[in-house]
Protein backbone atom coordinates (compact mmCIF):
# COMPACT_ATOMS: atom_id res chain seq x y z
CA UNK A 1 0.00 0.00 0.00
CA UNK A 2 0.96 3.39 -0.81
CA UNK A 3 2.72 5.69 1.50
CA UNK A 4 0.27 9.10 2.01
CA UNK A 5 1.64 12.47 3.31
CA UNK A 6 -0.93 15.45 3.85
CA UNK A 7 -0.42 18.95 4.07
CA UNK A 8 -2.49 20.71 6.71
CA UNK A 9 -3.52 20.06 9.78
CA UNK A 10 -7.21 21.29 9.60
CA UNK A 11 -10.77 20.69 9.66
CA UNK A 12 -10.70 18.69 6.59
CA UNK A 13 -6.44 16.92 6.58
CA UNK A 14 -6.94 15.95 10.43
CA UNK A 15 -10.25 14.15 10.15
CA UNK A 16 -9.84 12.87 6.78
CA UNK A 17 -6.01 11.26 7.42
CA UNK A 18 -6.99 9.85 10.56
CA UNK A 19 -9.69 7.93 9.31
CA UNK A 20 -7.67 6.87 6.59
CA UNK A 21 -5.19 5.90 8.91
CA UNK A 22 -7.65 4.09 11.21
CA UNK A 23 -9.39 1.71 8.43
CA UNK A 24 -6.08 0.94 6.59
CA UNK A 25 -3.26 -0.09 9.20
CA UNK A 26 -1.06 -1.30 6.40
CA UNK A 27 -0.88 2.69 4.92
CA UNK A 28 1.47 5.09 6.84
CA UNK A 29 -0.17 8.36 7.08
CA UNK A 30 1.64 11.55 7.93
CA UNK A 31 0.23 14.67 8.58
CA UNK A 32 2.49 18.27 8.30
CA UNK A 33 1.45 21.73 9.03
CA UNK A 34 3.71 24.45 9.29
CA UNK A 35 1.47 25.42 12.50
CA UNK A 36 3.82 23.70 15.53
CA UNK A 37 0.76 24.30 17.63
CA UNK A 38 -1.80 22.95 16.02
CA UNK A 39 0.94 19.39 15.20
CA UNK A 40 1.31 19.25 18.75
CA UNK A 41 -2.41 19.73 19.65
CA UNK A 42 -3.17 16.54 17.29
CA UNK A 43 -0.72 14.06 19.01
CA UNK A 44 -1.96 15.34 22.63
CA UNK A 45 -5.42 14.33 24.06
CA UNK A 46 -6.88 18.14 23.60
CA UNK A 47 -7.41 17.73 19.67
CA UNK A 48 -7.12 21.31 17.94
CA UNK A 49 -10.74 20.97 16.66
CA UNK A 50 -14.06 19.91 18.33
CA UNK A 51 -15.26 16.97 16.52
CA UNK A 52 -17.78 14.67 18.08
CA UNK A 53 -16.30 10.92 18.13
CA UNK A 54 -13.00 12.29 16.59
CA UNK A 55 -10.77 11.25 19.66
CA UNK A 56 -11.34 7.55 19.33
CA UNK A 57 -10.57 8.11 15.54
CA UNK A 58 -7.40 9.34 16.43
CA UNK A 59 -5.95 7.21 19.17
CA UNK A 60 -7.05 4.10 16.76
CA UNK A 61 -4.22 5.05 14.45
CA UNK A 62 -1.74 7.70 16.32
CA UNK A 63 1.61 6.29 16.62
CA UNK A 64 0.65 3.22 14.98
CA UNK A 65 0.37 4.54 10.85
CA UNK A 66 -0.58 7.92 12.03
CA UNK A 67 1.71 10.55 12.46
CA UNK A 68 1.75 14.54 12.94
CA UNK A 69 4.99 16.56 11.92
CA UNK A 70 6.26 19.49 11.04
CA UNK A 71 9.07 18.00 8.83
CA UNK A 72 6.83 19.07 5.53
CA UNK A 73 9.81 18.46 3.30
CA UNK A 74 10.61 15.14 4.78
CA UNK A 75 6.69 14.02 4.59
CA UNK A 76 6.70 14.92 0.88
CA UNK A 77 9.80 13.37 -0.08
CA UNK A 78 8.73 10.18 1.76
CA UNK A 79 5.42 9.95 0.23
CA UNK A 80 3.83 8.19 -2.73
CA UNK A 81 0.82 10.16 -2.46
CA UNK A 82 1.14 13.75 -1.41
CA UNK A 83 -2.75 15.26 -0.33
CA UNK A 84 -2.96 19.38 -0.08
CA UNK A 85 -5.22 20.00 2.35
CA UNK A 86 -4.33 23.78 3.05
CA UNK A 87 -6.88 26.85 3.55
CA UNK A 88 -7.83 29.00 0.01
CA UNK A 89 -9.88 31.78 1.35
CA UNK A 90 -11.57 34.39 -0.51
CA UNK A 91 -8.82 36.76 -1.81
CA UNK A 92 -8.73 40.26 -0.07
CA UNK A 93 -6.56 42.29 -2.11
CA UNK A 94 -6.34 42.93 -5.81
CA UNK A 95 -7.82 41.01 -8.99
CA UNK A 96 -10.82 39.01 -7.86
CA UNK A 97 -10.43 40.83 -4.32
CA UNK A 98 -13.63 39.47 -1.92
CA UNK A 99 -15.13 37.02 -4.51
CA UNK A 100 -11.90 34.89 -6.19
CA UNK A 101 -10.38 32.32 -3.91
CA UNK A 102 -6.65 32.73 -2.70
CA UNK A 103 -4.22 30.36 -3.80
CA UNK A 104 -1.32 31.47 -2.49
CA UNK A 105 -1.05 28.95 0.38
CA UNK A 106 -2.09 25.99 -2.71
CA UNK A 107 0.92 27.20 -4.71
CA UNK A 108 3.54 27.33 -2.22
CA UNK A 109 2.77 23.35 -1.53
CA UNK A 110 2.87 23.18 -5.04
CA UNK A 111 6.64 24.86 -5.33
CA UNK A 112 7.49 22.78 -2.34
CA UNK A 113 6.56 19.51 -3.60
CA UNK A 114 8.72 20.01 -6.87
CA UNK A 115 11.81 21.15 -5.21
CA UNK A 116 11.93 18.90 -2.40
CA UNK A 117 10.62 15.57 -4.72
CA UNK A 118 13.34 12.26 -5.67
CA UNK A 119 10.53 10.42 -6.64
CA UNK A 120 7.61 10.09 -8.49
CA UNK A 121 4.25 11.00 -6.48
CA UNK A 122 0.37 11.45 -7.25
CA UNK A 123 -0.80 14.78 -5.96
CA UNK A 124 -3.93 14.88 -4.26
CA UNK A 125 -5.96 17.64 -4.77
CA UNK A 126 -7.85 18.13 -1.21
CA UNK A 127 -8.79 21.52 -0.71
CA UNK A 128 -11.73 23.46 -2.50
CA UNK A 129 -9.99 24.40 -5.67
CA UNK A 130 -11.64 26.63 -8.47
CA UNK A 131 -11.93 24.28 -11.64
CA UNK A 132 -9.02 23.42 -13.73
CA UNK A 133 -6.98 24.56 -10.63
CA UNK A 134 -5.06 21.37 -11.04
CA UNK A 135 -3.69 22.37 -14.84
CA UNK A 136 -1.75 25.46 -13.27
CA UNK A 137 -0.95 23.36 -10.22
CA UNK A 138 0.72 20.80 -13.54
CA UNK A 139 2.68 23.21 -14.90
CA UNK A 140 4.04 24.74 -11.66
CA UNK A 141 5.18 20.96 -10.39
CA UNK A 142 6.74 20.33 -14.20
CA UNK A 143 8.08 23.61 -14.73
CA UNK A 144 12.06 23.63 -15.06
CA UNK A 145 13.74 20.69 -16.10
CA UNK A 146 12.88 18.16 -13.24
CA UNK A 147 12.33 14.72 -14.61
CA UNK A 148 10.08 13.56 -12.03
CA UNK A 149 6.29 12.65 -12.88
CA UNK A 150 3.67 14.58 -11.08
CA UNK A 151 0.30 12.75 -11.55
CA UNK A 152 -2.58 14.91 -10.03
CA UNK A 153 -6.31 14.42 -9.11
CA UNK A 154 -9.10 15.76 -7.95
CA UNK A 155 -10.33 14.51 -4.41
CA UNK A 156 -12.71 17.12 -3.11
CA UNK A 157 -14.15 16.26 0.39
CA UNK A 158 -17.76 16.81 1.18
CA UNK A 159 -17.83 16.29 5.24
CA UNK A 160 -19.54 18.82 6.93
CA UNK A 161 -18.57 20.45 10.52
CA UNK A 162 -20.06 18.04 13.68
CA UNK A 163 -20.78 15.58 11.87
CA UNK A 164 -17.06 14.62 10.10
CA UNK A 165 -16.87 11.17 11.73
CA UNK A 166 -19.97 9.92 10.50
CA UNK A 167 -19.35 11.44 7.05
CA UNK A 168 -16.33 10.00 6.97
CA UNK A 169 -16.94 6.69 8.03
CA UNK A 170 -19.85 6.23 5.63
CA UNK A 171 -20.04 8.41 3.05
CA UNK A 172 -22.74 9.02 0.54
CA UNK A 173 -20.01 9.19 -2.35
CA UNK A 174 -16.18 9.52 -2.88
CA UNK A 175 -15.39 11.56 -5.69
CA UNK A 176 -11.78 11.43 -7.45
CA UNK A 177 -11.29 12.94 -10.91
CA UNK A 178 -8.20 12.58 -12.60
CA UNK A 179 -6.76 12.64 -16.41
CA UNK A 180 -8.31 10.47 -18.94
CA UNK A 181 -4.55 9.09 -19.99
CA UNK A 182 -3.14 5.75 -19.06
CA UNK A 183 -1.09 7.52 -16.19
CA UNK A 184 -4.04 9.60 -14.74
CA UNK A 185 -6.06 6.41 -14.69
CA UNK A 186 -3.16 4.15 -12.83
CA UNK A 187 -3.36 7.00 -10.25
CA UNK A 188 -7.06 7.07 -10.00
CA UNK A 189 -6.49 3.68 -9.65
CA UNK A 190 -4.37 3.67 -7.27
CA UNK A 191 -6.74 6.39 -4.57
CA UNK A 192 -9.79 4.19 -5.43
CA UNK A 193 -7.78 1.33 -3.43
CA UNK A 194 -7.17 3.44 -0.37
CA UNK A 195 -10.76 4.19 0.04
CA UNK A 196 -12.06 0.90 -1.09
CA UNK A 197 -10.34 -0.59 2.16
CA UNK A 198 -13.87 0.62 3.43
CA UNK A 199 -16.14 2.16 0.95
CA UNK A 200 -18.56 0.31 -1.33
CA UNK A 201 -16.94 0.71 -4.30
CA UNK A 202 -20.47 2.02 -5.73
CA UNK A 203 -19.90 4.86 -4.09
CA UNK A 204 -16.49 5.25 -5.52
CA UNK A 205 -17.28 7.83 -8.59
CA UNK A 206 -14.31 8.64 -10.74
CA UNK A 207 -14.68 11.49 -13.10
CA UNK A 208 -12.26 13.90 -15.38
CA UNK A 209 -10.49 16.50 -13.23
CA UNK A 210 -12.04 19.46 -14.06
CA UNK A 211 -15.27 17.44 -13.47
CA UNK A 212 -14.40 16.75 -9.79
CA UNK A 213 -13.15 20.55 -9.29
CA UNK A 214 -16.33 22.01 -10.28
CA UNK A 215 -18.54 19.53 -8.58
CA UNK A 216 -17.38 20.70 -4.93
CA UNK A 217 -18.05 23.83 -5.87
CA UNK A 218 -21.42 23.10 -7.21
CA UNK A 219 -22.53 20.88 -4.43
CA UNK A 220 -22.24 23.96 -1.96
CA UNK A 221 -23.85 26.07 -4.27
CA UNK A 222 -27.10 23.89 -4.08
CA UNK A 223 -26.28 23.12 -0.60
CA UNK A 224 -26.56 26.79 0.58
CA UNK A 225 -29.12 27.49 -2.23
CA UNK A 226 -31.98 25.44 -0.12
CA UNK A 227 -31.23 27.40 2.73
CA UNK A 228 -31.38 30.46 0.99
CA UNK A 229 -34.39 29.82 -0.67
CA UNK A 230 -36.24 28.69 2.84
CA UNK A 231 -34.85 31.73 4.30
CA UNK A 232 -36.45 33.79 1.60
CA UNK A 233 -39.93 32.29 2.05
CA UNK A 234 -39.34 32.36 6.12
CA UNK A 235 -39.40 36.26 5.61
CA UNK A 236 -42.65 35.79 3.62
CA UNK A 237 -44.52 33.79 5.87
CA UNK A 238 -43.69 36.10 8.79
CA UNK A 239 -45.78 38.35 6.77
CA UNK A 240 -48.51 36.38 5.88
CA UNK A 241 -49.37 34.14 9.17
CA UNK A 242 -47.75 31.39 7.26
CA UNK A 243 -45.38 28.99 9.41
CA UNK A 244 -41.77 27.74 7.59
CA UNK A 245 -41.97 24.90 9.29
CA UNK A 246 -45.25 24.01 8.19
CA UNK A 247 -44.06 24.76 4.85
CA UNK A 248 -40.61 23.20 4.64
CA UNK A 249 -42.53 19.85 5.72
CA UNK A 250 -45.01 19.94 3.04
CA UNK A 251 -42.51 20.65 0.59
CA UNK A 252 -40.19 18.65 2.13
CA UNK A 253 -42.11 15.35 1.78
CA UNK A 254 -42.08 15.74 -2.23
CA UNK A 255 -39.23 13.40 -3.25
CA UNK A 256 -38.50 15.62 -6.08
CA UNK A 257 -37.58 18.32 -3.44
CA UNK A 258 -36.53 16.26 -0.30
CA UNK A 259 -36.49 17.18 3.00
CA UNK A 260 -32.71 18.40 4.12
CA UNK A 261 -31.64 21.34 4.34
CA UNK A 262 -34.91 22.96 4.20
CA UNK A 263 -34.63 24.76 7.79
CA UNK A 264 -34.84 28.07 7.98
CA UNK A 265 -32.37 30.41 10.15
CA UNK A 266 -30.49 33.43 10.79
CA UNK A 267 -28.69 32.07 7.57
CA UNK A 268 -26.11 29.70 6.80
CA UNK A 269 -22.58 30.59 8.05
CA UNK A 270 -19.18 28.69 8.41
CA UNK A 271 -15.80 28.65 6.27
CA UNK A 272 -17.24 27.12 2.87
CA UNK A 273 -20.54 28.42 1.46
CA UNK A 274 -20.24 31.30 1.02
CA UNK A 275 -16.17 31.26 0.19
CA UNK A 276 -17.07 28.77 -2.55
CA UNK A 277 -20.10 30.25 -3.76
CA UNK A 278 -18.15 33.87 -4.04
CA UNK A 279 -15.48 31.75 -6.24
CA UNK A 280 -18.44 29.86 -8.21
CA UNK A 281 -19.36 33.68 -8.97
CA UNK A 282 -16.25 34.82 -9.80
CA UNK A 283 -15.40 31.36 -12.06
CA UNK A 284 -18.53 32.37 -14.46
CA UNK A 285 -17.64 35.92 -14.35
CA UNK A 286 -13.97 35.32 -15.64
CA UNK A 287 -16.10 32.91 -18.49
CA UNK A 288 -17.78 35.75 -19.63
CA UNK A 289 -21.20 34.18 -17.88
CA UNK A 290 -22.78 37.19 -16.15
CA UNK A 291 -26.24 35.83 -15.81
CA UNK A 292 -25.32 32.40 -13.97
CA UNK A 293 -22.31 34.71 -11.58
CA UNK A 294 -25.79 37.06 -10.77
CA UNK A 295 -27.91 33.95 -10.54
CA UNK A 296 -25.28 32.40 -7.45
CA UNK A 297 -24.21 35.67 -6.06
CA UNK A 298 -27.94 36.50 -5.13
CA UNK A 299 -28.01 33.15 -3.03
CA UNK A 300 -24.96 35.33 -1.01
CA UNK A 301 -26.82 38.45 -0.79
CA UNK A 302 -30.43 36.30 0.45
CA UNK A 303 -28.15 35.03 3.70
CA UNK A 304 -26.54 38.84 4.19
CA UNK A 305 -30.16 39.96 4.18
CA UNK A 306 -31.02 37.08 6.60
CA UNK A 307 -29.07 37.86 9.18
CA UNK A 308 -29.59 41.53 9.32
CA UNK A 309 -33.37 40.90 9.11
CA UNK A 310 -33.00 39.13 12.59
CA UNK A 311 -31.14 42.04 13.89
CA UNK A 312 -33.48 44.18 12.44
CA UNK A 313 -36.62 42.47 13.88
CA UNK A 314 -35.03 42.11 17.58
CA UNK A 315 -34.34 46.49 17.33
CA UNK A 316 -38.11 46.82 15.92
CA UNK A 317 -39.74 44.34 18.50
CA UNK A 318 -37.46 45.52 21.22
CA UNK A 319 -39.00 49.43 20.86
CA UNK A 320 -36.59 50.39 18.51
CA UNK A 321 -33.62 50.87 20.92
CA UNK A 322 -31.25 48.36 22.69
CA UNK A 323 -28.72 50.96 23.71
CA UNK A 324 -27.58 49.81 26.95
CA UNK A 325 -29.62 46.58 26.74
CA UNK A 326 -28.33 43.07 27.64
CA UNK A 327 -28.29 40.75 25.53
CA UNK A 328 -27.25 37.20 25.74
CA UNK A 329 -26.41 35.58 22.79
CA UNK A 330 -26.69 32.06 23.40
CA UNK A 331 -24.93 29.77 20.64
CA UNK A 332 -21.43 31.36 18.46
CA UNK A 333 -20.49 28.56 16.48
CA UNK A 334 -22.27 28.70 12.80
CA UNK A 335 -23.58 25.72 13.84
CA UNK A 336 -23.75 22.93 16.43
CA UNK A 337 -21.50 20.17 17.42
CA UNK A 338 -18.48 21.84 16.17
CA UNK A 339 -16.06 24.80 18.05
CA UNK A 340 -15.93 27.23 14.77
CA UNK A 341 -17.15 29.96 13.90
CA UNK A 342 -15.65 30.52 10.81
CA UNK A 343 -18.54 33.16 9.06
CA UNK A 344 -20.56 32.24 12.05
CA UNK A 345 -23.53 34.49 11.37
CA UNK A 346 -23.56 35.12 15.09
CA UNK A 347 -20.50 37.51 13.95
CA UNK A 348 -22.42 39.84 11.87
CA UNK A 349 -25.64 39.70 14.67
CA UNK A 350 -23.36 40.89 17.89
CA UNK A 351 -21.31 42.98 15.59
CA UNK A 352 -24.85 45.21 14.42
CA UNK A 353 -26.17 44.97 18.36
CA UNK A 354 -23.24 46.34 19.41
CA UNK A 355 -23.58 49.18 16.68
CA UNK A 356 -26.80 49.69 18.66
CA UNK A 357 -24.86 49.87 21.74
CA UNK A 358 -26.00 46.59 23.24
CA UNK A 359 -24.13 44.98 25.96
CA UNK A 360 -23.89 41.66 24.64
CA UNK A 361 -23.29 38.38 26.50
CA UNK A 362 -21.83 35.53 24.41
CA UNK A 363 -22.47 31.55 25.67
CA UNK A 364 -21.32 28.95 23.49
CA UNK A 365 -20.24 25.00 24.93
CA UNK A 366 -17.91 24.55 22.48
CA UNK A 367 -16.58 27.81 20.62
CA UNK A 368 -15.62 30.68 23.24
CA UNK A 369 -11.87 30.91 22.72
CA UNK A 370 -12.42 31.58 19.06
CA UNK A 371 -15.27 33.75 19.84
CA UNK A 372 -13.28 35.69 22.16
CA UNK A 373 -11.00 36.20 18.68
CA UNK A 374 -13.38 37.10 16.16
CA UNK A 375 -14.88 40.19 17.84
CA UNK A 376 -11.68 42.30 19.42
CA UNK A 377 -13.04 45.72 18.54
CA UNK A 378 -15.87 44.58 20.79
CA UNK A 379 -13.89 44.01 23.53
CA UNK A 380 -15.79 47.16 25.50
CA UNK A 381 -19.50 46.05 25.09
CA UNK A 382 -18.80 41.95 24.99
CA UNK A 383 -19.25 39.64 27.92
CA UNK A 384 -18.13 36.49 27.81
CA UNK A 385 -19.98 33.63 30.03
CA UNK A 386 -19.82 29.75 29.54
CA UNK A 387 -23.09 29.12 31.71
CA UNK A 388 -26.38 29.48 29.70
CA UNK A 389 -27.91 30.79 33.39
CA UNK A 390 -25.70 33.13 34.42
CA UNK A 391 -25.28 34.76 30.59
CA UNK A 392 -28.90 35.30 30.53
CA UNK A 393 -29.34 36.79 33.77
CA UNK A 394 -30.79 40.15 34.41
CA UNK A 395 -31.09 40.15 30.10
CA UNK A 396 -33.61 42.29 28.80
CA UNK A 397 -33.72 39.74 25.37
CA UNK A 398 -31.83 36.22 24.87
CA UNK A 399 -31.10 35.37 21.26
CA UNK A 400 -30.44 31.64 19.91
CA UNK A 401 -27.90 31.84 17.57
CA UNK A 402 -26.94 28.25 17.34
CA UNK A 403 -28.47 25.21 17.80
CA UNK A 404 -27.15 23.22 20.40
CA UNK A 405 -28.95 20.55 20.94
CA UNK A 406 -28.42 21.62 24.96
CA UNK A 407 -30.44 24.89 24.42
CA UNK A 408 -33.96 23.01 23.88
CA UNK A 409 -33.09 21.21 27.46
CA UNK A 410 -32.42 24.43 29.44
CA UNK A 411 -34.71 25.52 32.10
CA UNK A 412 -36.47 28.89 30.16
CA UNK A 413 -38.83 28.96 33.46
CA UNK A 414 -35.84 29.64 35.44
CA UNK A 415 -34.29 32.13 32.59
CA UNK A 416 -37.42 33.29 32.56
CA UNK A 417 -37.46 34.72 36.17
CA UNK A 418 -33.92 35.73 36.03
CA UNK A 419 -34.45 38.22 33.29
CA UNK A 420 -35.81 42.11 32.95
CA UNK A 421 -39.16 42.30 31.52
CA UNK A 422 -40.86 42.20 29.24
CA UNK A 423 -38.52 39.41 28.51
CA UNK A 424 -37.93 38.99 24.42
CA UNK A 425 -36.61 35.54 22.99
CA UNK A 426 -35.78 35.46 19.57
CA UNK A 427 -34.91 31.92 18.75
CA UNK A 428 -32.45 32.36 15.44
CA UNK A 429 -33.10 29.17 14.93
CA UNK A 430 -36.37 27.84 15.34
CA UNK A 431 -35.42 24.93 17.33
CA UNK A 432 -37.66 25.66 20.77
CA UNK A 433 -40.79 25.14 22.19
CA UNK A 434 -42.69 28.71 21.10
CA UNK A 435 -46.24 28.32 23.20
CA UNK A 436 -44.37 26.75 26.19
CA UNK A 437 -42.19 29.65 26.50
CA UNK A 438 -45.00 31.98 25.51
CA UNK A 439 -47.19 30.89 28.17
CA UNK A 440 -44.09 31.49 30.65
CA UNK A 441 -44.37 34.44 29.40
CA UNK A 442 -41.55 35.26 26.95
CA UNK A 443 -42.35 37.42 24.38
CA UNK A 444 -40.49 34.82 21.70
CA UNK A 445 -40.02 35.63 17.77
CA UNK A 446 -38.77 32.78 15.45
CA UNK A 447 -37.41 32.81 11.90
CA UNK A 448 -40.72 32.40 9.47
CA UNK A 449 -43.25 32.21 12.55
CA UNK A 450 -42.88 35.87 13.46
CA UNK A 451 -43.53 37.60 17.08
CA UNK A 452 -45.87 35.89 19.79
CA UNK A 453 -46.42 38.89 22.23
CA UNK A 454 -48.57 39.76 25.52
CA UNK A 455 -47.75 43.11 24.75
CA UNK A 456 -51.00 45.03 23.21
P1 LIG B 1 -7.87 25.03 8.00
O1 LIG B 1 -7.56 26.47 7.94
O2 LIG B 1 -8.53 24.46 9.21
O3 LIG B 1 -6.55 24.17 7.75
C1 LIG B 1 -5.61 24.46 6.79
C2 LIG B 1 -4.22 24.18 7.37
O4 LIG B 1 -3.26 24.30 6.32
C3 LIG B 1 -3.80 25.16 8.46
O5 LIG B 1 -3.52 24.46 9.66
C4 LIG B 1 -2.53 25.84 7.89
O6 LIG B 1 -1.56 26.13 8.86
C5 LIG B 1 -2.06 24.79 6.91
N1 LIG B 1 -1.18 25.33 5.87
C6 LIG B 1 -1.36 26.43 5.08
N2 LIG B 1 -0.34 26.58 4.24
C7 LIG B 1 0.54 25.57 4.50
C8 LIG B 1 1.78 25.19 3.95
N3 LIG B 1 2.35 25.89 2.95
N4 LIG B 1 2.41 24.09 4.45
C9 LIG B 1 1.85 23.38 5.47
N5 LIG B 1 0.67 23.69 6.02
C10 LIG B 1 0.01 24.77 5.54
O7 LIG B 1 -8.76 24.73 6.71
P2 LIG B 1 -9.85 23.56 6.52
O8 LIG B 1 -11.15 23.97 7.12
O9 LIG B 1 -9.24 22.27 6.89
O10 LIG B 1 -10.06 23.62 4.93
C11 LIG B 1 -9.04 23.19 4.06
C12 LIG B 1 -9.64 23.08 2.66
O11 LIG B 1 -10.69 22.10 2.66
C13 LIG B 1 -10.27 24.37 2.15
O12 LIG B 1 -10.03 24.46 0.75
C14 LIG B 1 -11.75 24.16 2.39
O13 LIG B 1 -12.56 24.86 1.46
C15 LIG B 1 -11.91 22.67 2.17
N6 LIG B 1 -13.01 22.04 2.90
C16 LIG B 1 -13.27 22.37 4.20
C17 LIG B 1 -14.29 21.72 4.90
C18 LIG B 1 -14.59 22.05 6.35
O14 LIG B 1 -15.55 21.51 6.87
N7 LIG B 1 -13.83 22.89 7.02
C19 LIG B 1 -15.03 20.71 4.27
C20 LIG B 1 -14.73 20.39 2.95
C21 LIG B 1 -13.71 21.05 2.27
C1 LIG C 1 -20.87 22.22 4.33
C2 LIG C 1 -21.39 21.05 3.47
O1 LIG C 1 -22.55 20.51 4.09
C3 LIG C 1 -20.31 19.96 3.35
O2 LIG C 1 -20.78 18.94 2.46
C4 LIG C 1 -19.04 20.57 2.79
O3 LIG C 1 -18.01 19.60 2.72
C5 LIG C 1 -18.58 21.71 3.69
O4 LIG C 1 -19.66 22.70 3.77
C6 LIG C 1 -17.40 22.45 3.17
O5 LIG C 1 -17.11 22.42 1.99
O6 LIG C 1 -16.78 23.09 4.04
P1 LIG C 1 -20.59 22.69 6.92
O7 LIG C 1 -20.40 24.09 6.48
O8 LIG C 1 -19.60 22.09 7.85
O9 LIG C 1 -20.64 21.72 5.64
O10 LIG C 1 -22.02 22.54 7.62
P2 LIG C 1 -23.53 22.44 7.07
O11 LIG C 1 -24.22 21.39 7.83
O12 LIG C 1 -23.58 22.36 5.60
O13 LIG C 1 -24.13 23.84 7.53
C7 LIG C 1 -23.72 25.05 6.94
C8 LIG C 1 -24.55 26.19 7.50
O14 LIG C 1 -25.88 26.14 7.01
C9 LIG C 1 -24.65 26.19 9.02
O15 LIG C 1 -24.56 27.51 9.50
C10 LIG C 1 -26.03 25.61 9.27
O16 LIG C 1 -26.57 26.00 10.50
C11 LIG C 1 -26.79 26.20 8.11
N1 LIG C 1 -28.00 25.41 7.75
C12 LIG C 1 -27.88 24.15 7.29
C13 LIG C 1 -29.24 26.00 7.87
O17 LIG C 1 -29.37 27.16 8.27
N2 LIG C 1 -30.36 25.28 7.51
C14 LIG C 1 -30.26 24.01 7.05
O18 LIG C 1 -31.32 23.40 6.75
C15 LIG C 1 -29.00 23.43 6.94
Amino acid sequence: MPKICCIGAGYVGGPTMAMIAKKCPEVQVTVVDINADRIAAWQSDDLPIYEPGLDEVVKAALGRNLFFSTDVDQAIMDADIVFVSVNTPTKTFGEGAGCASDLQYWELCARRIKEVSTSDKIIVEKSTLPVRTAEAMERVLHSGDNPIHFEVLSNPEFLAEGTAVADLENPDRVLIGGHETPSGQKALQTLVEVYAQWIPRDRILTTNLWSAELSKLTANAFLAQRVSSINAISALCEATEADVGEVAHAIGTDSRIGSKFLKASIGFGGSCFKKDILNLVYLCETYGLQEPADYWRQVVTMNDYQETRFVKTMLHNMFNTIANKRIAVLGFAFKADTGDTRESPAIRVCRELASEHATIIVSDPEAMENAKLDMPELADQIEFEEDPYKAAKDAHAVAVLTDWKLYKELDFQRIYDSMQKPAFLFDGRNMLDHNALFEMGFEVYSIGKGLKTHLK
